[in-house]
């Protein structure tokens, strides 16, 4: 029996005629994994078959479409955003053109601070009505699955607030979202002073309810000379394991904290943004599950100088996810398509690795299985590409050349 036959009698959706982007390891023989003149099957959101066009099983479809010749790639994953806030940080933008860096701002009370009171009087509808607008701006360019963080509320009342937006969100919008707790953004004004005591009102306090109401898929916070120390992180991650979240930090944005060795040590999702990352923490990395994201968007907006460790993170083999990091101060680019580019343009990945950065190598950072991949057995987010080659993903930007997107197998009208 062949492997079509096994699995249904009919299919759902079949697109025909294109230049499969498979990425999957089995044609890593070619680059990107590229199957051409090919067709792809779906039943119940999932992908049946894909193969040589001449190959596509006979089974009756009322769903055939043609993808003349197009490119079609799985869905694009932005795994790091703070895609739920309130308000503008324009002024410091200005501010920071006048000579002011982030952390002068950040340590006059300005920074993430300035967008936690504008989220804090933010409704929920309020904060739901902007958050949808960017996650379409998002999935116009392909984006199918987006994870988000809390981090602007930094009191267990608008923490929750924020993840009940995010949850809303994947009832609102056909995308799939990953909620990140990330209490452990900055020290609010009723702690300053205290960050061993926000600390503890994290653990005792919201991590708790967080949880108890279902609303976290992961623990992340900010381990920096302006955010949180390493010894308080890992108290809060051991609070995270012990009810069974999984782990992320935002490490060696702005120095070498140590972040990225405590959670790689604890097998943590991922390390994100990493341009101060060592020698020796990149090796830590590579005898760990942890997958190292980079964020071009906060680089570039931050006017940062110091370039994360590529070469060494490809000398040791480890693989690279990158993510928009959209938030209103250190990433006000809400473009996962933006970043592919930049990832090229600032960081010297080759457009592969960028691709990889946004589907499959982005699917790790999440813990997710399933998707990032064109595979049998996989979802069937797709996207189609009006392009000449896969490298122009991430050569051109300000040209959309998405023709069509499918989530679950269903075409998503945006
Ligand atoms: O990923 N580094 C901390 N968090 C965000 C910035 C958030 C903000 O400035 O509002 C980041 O860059
Ligand atoms: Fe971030």
């Amino acid at each position: 029996m062949n492997n079509s036959a096994q699995n249904c009698q009919a299919f759902d959706l079949v697109i025909k005629n294109v230049q499969l982007i498979t990425l999957d390891k089995e044609h890593n023989k070619v680059p990107y994994g590229l199957l051409e003149d090919a067709a792809i099957a779906v039943t119940d959101g999932v992908i049946q078959w894909l193969g040589k066009s001449a190959d596509l099983p006979d089974h009756p479809c009322k769903n055939v479409v043609d993808g003349e010749g197009q490119f079609l790639s799985p869905g694009l994953i932005d795994c790091h955003t703070h895609l739920v806030f309130a308000g503008s940080r324009a002024a410091e933008f200005e501010q920071r053109l006048n000579g002011m860096s982030y952390k002068e701002i950040a340590e006059q009370g300005g920074g993430i601070l300035s967008t936690v009171k504008a989220t804090r009087e933010a409704s929920f509808h309020e904060l739901l009505k902007l958050a949808e607008q960017r996650a379409k701006t998002l999935m116009r360019e392909g984006v199918t699955c987006i994870e988000i963080k809390s981090g602007y509320g930094l009191n267990t009342e608008t923490e929750i607030k924020m993840l009940e937006v995010a949850t809303a969100l994947e009832q609102s919008l056909p995308i799939d979202i990953r909620r990140t707790f990330l209490g452990a953004h900055a020290v609010p004004p009723e702690f300053k002073g205290d960050s061993d005591g926000y600390i503890d009102y994290l653990i005792n306090d919201t991590l708790p309810k967080v949880h108890e109401l279902g609303l976290a898929d992961a623990v992340d916070g900010f381990c920096e000379n302006i955010g949180f120390s390493r010894e308080q992180m890992a108290r809060l991650f051991a609070e995270a394991k012990k009810i069974g979240l999984p782990v992320k930090l935002h490490a060696e944005q702005l120095s070498d904290s140590g972040g990225t060795a405590l959670v790689a040590d604890l097998d943590g999702l991922s390390a994100d943004h990493l341009e101060y990352l060592s020698k020796k923490d990149c090796k830590r990395l590579s005898h760990s599950v942890t997958i190292p994201v980079l964020l071009p968007g906060a680089f570039h907006t931050l006017s940062e100088t110091q370039l994360p460790p590529v070469d060494l993170l490809r000398e040791y083999n480890v693989p690279m996810a990158i993510g928009s990091d959209y938030n209103p101060g250190s990433s006000p680019l809400c473009s996962l398509k933006l970043m592919m580019n930049m990832a090229c343009t600032l960081f010297k990945l080759t457009p592969e690795e960028a691709l990889l950065g946004v589907t499959k190598h982005a699917a790790m950072a999440l813990g997710l299985d399933k998707v990032g991949e064109l595979k049998v057995g996989y979802q069937a987010n797709f996207c189609l590409w009006d392009i000449q080659h896969p490298a122009e993903l991430s050569y051109t930007y300000g040209v959309n050349p998405l023709t069509r997107l499918w989530i679950r197998g269903q075409t998503c009208f945006l």
